[in-house]
């Protein structure tokens, strides 16, 4: 039990919290720009970091506890089996950073595991959502007394131009989830560049990678029976209607998630279903859709071990640990950067 004197002396979780972030401006203008440039080409699109609101967020989570969900079941038993021999990549002194953070509910393994060995450490969550970074910061602090934390809201790249400014020691920087099929196979590459800039010879990328698999496995994950993702991606046009004044009737389109074994990925659709015009009173803009057309909400890249090493040596890593679950589901991959 601590005395009154060491008590007052230990700092609170709010001592311990910075929160960094852009203009709310910069960020619904962008919302605003990006929802006209989506809805007026053909064919129609929304880009699927607009899939992140608060409302978004917590559906996301609800989707993480889905049995047909696999890929957070599988990560977090790859990092509970691991985290231990991952923190023993560093010394002493390691700040963690995690990229697209979200609840941070697999992070706590790592933060465990560095905690064992070290008797403090700053994290550095990142992600364009407000509300899930809040949120899951003030857990952390609560939970975690020797934790300090700096958190950046905003996209992956703004994270990555002020790390630099605000760790200075070796880092651990996380991408999991998945994550990273969002991006097209070319932009994953040049995306993984960008993190190898800021990263220096004693620092490690931990990402987490879906693996290439059966369609029966990958279009429940993305389509469950309960309806959560569903909703999770209906919640686009919802936060156009919050956001925007937009007249979006819900019940009037349907989500679509199929495999398209081509390109290697899970596509996300919002499908019209019948002939419709939605006025976007914000955007002064009428949007016409016919019916069965689709707005593509969502790509999430399957990648196989070759194309995982492949991604990594383009970008200019080498993969010092790769683990992967008994049923060859998803991978988490160490890479270390490649001197320049
Ligand atoms: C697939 S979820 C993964 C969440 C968590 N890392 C996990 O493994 O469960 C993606 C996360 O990245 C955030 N995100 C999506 N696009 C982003 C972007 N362009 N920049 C920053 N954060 C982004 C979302 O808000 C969300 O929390």
């Amino acid at each position: 039990m601590l005395d009154r004197e060491a008590q007052k002396a230990m700092p609170t979780a709010r001592d311990r919290y910075t929160l960094l972030a852009q203009s709310h401006e910069a960020f619904s203008d962008n919302f605003a720009n990006d929802v006209r440039t989506g809805l007026t080409a053909s064919p129609k699109y929304l880009l699927c970091r607009y899939l992140y609101d608060a409302q978004g967020s917590k559906l996301f989570e609800e989707i993480c506890h889905l049995p047909e969900y696999y890929l957070t079941r599988t990560e977090r038993h790859i990092l509970a089996d691991h985290a231990d021999e991952i923190a023993q990549l560093f010394g002493e002194e390691v700040a963690l950073v995690e990229l697209g953070s979200g609840s941070a509910s697999k992070t706590r393994l790592l933060i465990e595991a560095l905690l064992r060995h070290r008797s403090k450490l700053r994290f550095v969550p990142v992600d364009i959502s407000l509300s899930i970074l809040e949120e899951s910061s003030q857990a952390l602090l609560e939970q975690y007394r020797e934790v300090e934390i700096a958190a950046i809201v905003g996209q992956f790249h703004d994270g990555l131009a002020r790390l630099n400014k605000i760790v200075a020691c070796p880092k651990l920087l996380l991408f999991l989830g998945s994550s990273l099929g969002n991006f097209e196979r070319q932009e994953a590459i040049r995306f993984l560049e960008l993190v190898h800039e800021v990263m220096t010879e004693k620092d490690r990328l931990l990402i987490g990678i879906d693996l290439r698999k059966h369609p029966s496995i990958l279009e429940p994950a993305y389509d469950d029976a309960q309806g959560v993702t569903a909703r999770f991606n209906l919640n686009l046009l919802a936060r156009i209607n919050r956001e925007l004044e937009g007249n979006f009737n819900l019940a009037g389109f349907r989500h679509r998630a199929v495999y398209n074994a081509e390109a290697g990925r899970m596509e996300m659709y919002l499908d019209s279903l019948c002939d419709q015009t939605v006025p976007i009173h914000r955007l002064a803009l009428d949007v016409h859709f016919t019916e069965g057309e689709a707005i593509h909400t969502e790509n999430s890249y399957k990648y196989s071990l070759a194309e995982i090493g492949a991604l990594a040596e383009a970008a200019g890593f080498g993969i010092e640990r790769q683990w992967l679950d008994a049923e060859k589901r998803f991978s988490v991959n160490i890479c270390r950067p490649l001197p320049k």
